[in-house]
């Protein structure tokens, strides 16, 4: 028998119970055909919870959470709760007190057809994208000063640290080695503006690059780069940068990958529990319709199975995944798949083979 695991599942809010239950229906059919085996416990952080109970996540939940092999998660948001609240208190908290320093997306096309760019085909958009995950924007310094006059002034302060910004170098650096294609590391930042952070982050690199003859390097401001996403996303390999250009890359990438129901991605701590998520957040208008497209958070198991050392089972689920989309789907979008959500799942279990 093989290794064996423990996985915490948080489906939360909106459609996030109904994809994470395709997502556990292809995981069970990998454990028997890859023979590893796994157990899960359910929590239920989210909004329904915070409505409830006023809740959302504490120190006790973060210790009992860092005993898991992995945890695997819906989506989070409600549109009944005030917007922050549950995104710093449940999905950030989780991804800072855990320390899961890489929020890790592979941007990838399945298939041309469900691409909105022109003439780009599947060999064209293959990268991944090594976003920081705990410092940056989200750190969630500034202050307010005479709020409410006509005076105000907001402050919101983008920290970064040499610590946090060397080790996510450094893990972009030890990905793209490992990925072993394209070799070539792409800073993403702001260099021309943002001369405090930006020094920092283009001096680490130039230093860590040193470590790294066999990995080409190159840099790209953040506006240039979401150019270069629609015109020529065949230039990247692996991409590096802060929370904030991350997070706002990666929406770009999902649409170029052919939209927000096929983005997968991991809050990864590569020392301790890391977290995979379909990246489309909670999509509460497809809530209970049984028609939110589930493969992104299929790849995202898939994620988490690679990183837990499951490879072969990982790519299986990839290429699953993959030959139902070129074979079988009729969009990505949700409600226009030609199947409900359930069927998804089953297409990808049966492609996956016993
Ligand atoms: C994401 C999301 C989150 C982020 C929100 C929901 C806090 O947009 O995972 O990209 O900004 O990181
Ligand atoms: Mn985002």
């Amino acid at each position: 028998m093989g290794k064996a695991y423990t996985i915490a599942v948080v489906p939360g809010d909106g459609t996030g119970p109904e994809v994470i239950r395709e997502g556990l229906k292809v995981l069970a059919a990998a454990s028997k055909k890859f023979k590893f085996t796994y157990t899960t416990k359910a929590f239920d952080f989210g909004g329904e919870r915070y409505l409830k109970t006023g809740k959302t996540i504490d120190e006790n939940d973060i210790k009992e959470l860092t005993k898991y092999s992995a945890i695997y998660l819906g989506a989070i948001g409600h549109p009944e709760v005030k917007p922050g609240i549950l995104e710093t208190g449940v999905l950030l908290k989780l991804r800072f007190s855990l320390d899961q320093y890489i929020n890790l997306r592979p941007i990838r096309l399945y298939d041309a057809a469900f691409c909105p760019l022109k003439d780009k085909k599947p060999e064209d958009i293959d990268f991944v994208v090594v976003r920081e995950n705990s410092e940056g924007l989200y750190k969630g310094m500034g202050e307010f000063k005479d709020k409410g006059t006509k005076n105000e002034v907001a402050i919101q302060l983008s920290y970064n640290t040499r610590k946090g910004v060397e080790r996510c170098i450094r893990y972009a650096f030890e990905y793209c080695r490992m990925r072993n294609k394209r070799k070539k590391l792409t800073l993403c930042g702001k260099t021309n503006v943002l001369t405090y952070a930006w020094d920092l982050w283009q001096r680490t690199f130039n230093e860590v690059a040193k470590e790294y003859p066999d990995i080409t390097t190159d840099y790209a401001h953040v506006d240039a780069t979401t150019m270069w996403f629609v015109k020529n996303p065949e230039w990247f390999d692996v991409i590096v940068t802060d929370n904030m250009f991350g997070d706002i890359i990666t929406d770009l990438g999902a649409m170029i990958q052919g939209g927000m129901g096929i983005a997968a991605g991991g809050n990864i701590n590569p020392e301790g529990v890391s977290m995979f998520e379909p990246i489309g957040g909670s999509a509460p208008k497809y809530t209970g319709k049984n028609v939110i497209n589930p493969l992104a958070a299929i790849c995202a198991a898939g994620m988490m199975l690679e990183t837990l050392g499951e490879k072969e089972a990982a790519h299986a689920i990839e290429a699953a995944a993959i030959k139902v989309v070129t074979t079988k789907l009729k969009s990505l979008a949700a409600g226009k798949m030609g199947y409900t959500t359930e069927g998804v799942g089953d297409l990808v279990v049966k492609s996956l083979g016993k």
